[in-house]
């Protein structure tokens, strides 16, 4: 039997256009011309399976409409009609439940696809848990949480606004970046990320950019930048956290009104690009001290996904343990090596600091030494031997505690386990400025990132987290 539809518009000519269209497929439609008529609708018994909701009308508009059919109809549908300049809206209706929306004027193939799609529950709920996004690359979601991200993902990947991605180190940022331009109408075009933490701060603005000749010494050609190269595509600025605050000035510019002008130059570059930000730094805290524009953060989070940690979501661990096991033993040509349920219990119980990336190498490790106590022994908690009280540096057997693995290993842990003090040391003095901290420890900050990284270290949120990583 076709489906109930309740269509709600407060123009008479549009009710009556999509009214024919409906009824044309033999869906059985009932309109209401105002946001009160149609809830009175509804709590008389109405029950559709699908509302076309438009998003401006008098009296109660379509939101509030949206608000009060979640409550008295959560297994309806909702789509959403609106305008050309609605996207914010569009957004927050997202956010309040709506399962798509359809931009006026539209064709019929376009409310075919959309109402295809929304009674087509099985398709609709995201059931899949493991999905391939290139060759070597998957996004996985089994635990609810990350189901619903999954399904925002898939929402907001079709509406061409930021996203702000966040999330502690390794959780998956750049994948669900990858994820939103694979599910985007963008999908067929470049996807580009910019770290730009990796990238020398003066460096950042001609390699985003792009410059003419002259533009700085040394600059003898014109290049153009990521924004124009991934024109029409996506870039994930990584790290934006680490952008210069006056490139983040420029940025946001970008954002406004797509257009920049390349270093030296003076003429303006047009350009389609969809941004999505990633960060893992403490947003209050970088809003507060001016390390991130308070007006680019409000810009990029029109919409913002923030993953679970690892040990929030620990139900995922299996999965995620079977897939990195099949996918490494393949690619390094060797037979995948059994997860012992003692394997398993050792796993459940370790807290993974370094999230997804440090379960990815645990695999790594049990597959290359081949050996599952070695491998268990690294994530065990360890007591005592450490400076760092509650850490566990993984991948590294604790010097004092633990004399197994020869003498060369034992030095090597001894040094990594120094080293992420010293360096935790010189980021919490500094208070988390890298550029100075590398200052401190003589080293170099491409060097100081890649030991953070390394080391699994993370600003303080009440406590430590340290781990072999990277
Ligand atoms: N949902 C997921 N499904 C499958 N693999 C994942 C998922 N999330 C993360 N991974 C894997 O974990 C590793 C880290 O992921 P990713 O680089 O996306 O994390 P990140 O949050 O960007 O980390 P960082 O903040 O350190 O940049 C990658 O190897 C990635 O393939
Ligand atoms: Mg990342």
């Amino acid at each position: 039997m076709a489906a109930n539809i309740l269509l709600v518009d407060d123009e008479p000519g549009m009710l009556r256009y999509i009214r024919t269209l409906l009824e044309l497929d033999n869906y059985q439609v009932q309109t209401a011309s105002t946001g009160e008529e149609a809830i009175e609708q509804l709590t008389n018994g109405l029950d559709p399976e699908l509302v076309l909701l438009d998003l401006v009308m008098p009296g109660m508009d379509g939101l509030q409409t949206l608000e009060q059919i979640r409550r008295l109809r959560p297994s309806a549908r909702v789509v959403i009609l609106s305008c050309v300049n609605d996207t914010k809206k569009v957004v927050q209706a997202m956010r309040m439940g709506a399962h798509d929306y359809l931009t006026k004027p539209f064709q019929k193939i376009e409310l075919d696809a959309v109402i295809a799609q929304c009674l087509d529950h099985s398709q609709k709920i995201y059931s899949g848990e493991v999905e391939e996004l290139s060759e070597n690359s998957f996004f996985i979601a089994a635990s609810p949480a990350m189901k619903k991200i999954r399904s925002q993902a898939a929402l907001v990947a079709h509406v061409d606004i930021p996203v702000l991605l966040l999330g502690e180190s390794g959780t998956g940022k750049e994948v669900l970046g990858r994820l939103i331009h694979k599910l985007s109408a963008r999908a067929h075009r470049t996807f580009l990320k910019v770290n730009c933490a990796a990238v020398p701060a003066d460096l950042l603005e001609s390699e985003l950019f792009g410059y003419e000749p002259g533009a700085f010494t040394g600059a003898t050609h014109s290049k153009p930048g990521k924004f124009e190269i991934c024109n029409k595509g996506t870039i994930l600025l990584d790290e934006i956290g680490e952008m210069p605050p006056s490139l983040q000035a420029k940025l946001l510019h970008v954002l406004q009104d797509q257009s920049f002008s390349r270093l030296g130059s003076r003429s303006i570059v047009k350009v389609d690009v969809r941004i999505l930000a990633a960060t893992n730094i403490n947003i209050p805290e970088a809003l507060a001290s001016k390390r991130l524009r308070e007006d680019l953060y409000y810009r990029l989070n029109a919409f913002t996904l923030e993953l679970p940690p690892l040990r929030h979501r620990k139900e995922e661990i299996p999965i995620l343990l079977k897939h990195f096991m099949t996918r490494m033993a393949e690619s390094y040509a060797r037979p995948p090596l059994p997860l012992s349920p003692t394997l398993m219990a050792a796993c459940m119980a370790h807290s993974w600091p370094g999230n997804l990336r440090e379960l990815g190498n645990f695999v790594k490790r049990y597959l290359i030494l081949g050996d599952e106590q070695l491998a268990i022994a690294e994530i065990r908690p360890k007591n005592g031997g450490s400076n760092l009280a509650g850490t566990n540096l993984a991948g590294s057997n604790s010097a004092s505690t633990n004399p197994g693995g020869g003498l060369k290993s034992l030095g090597r842990s001894a040094k990594d386990e120094a080293e992420a003090v010293a360096i935790k040391r010189a980021l919490d003095e500094t208070n988390w400025n890298r550029k100075q901290a590398a200052v401190l420890l003589q080293i170099s900050y491409k060097a100081l990132l890649y030991k953070v990284r390394q080391y699994g270290l993370a600003q303080n949120q009440g406590h430590h987290k340290l781990s072999a990583g990277a």
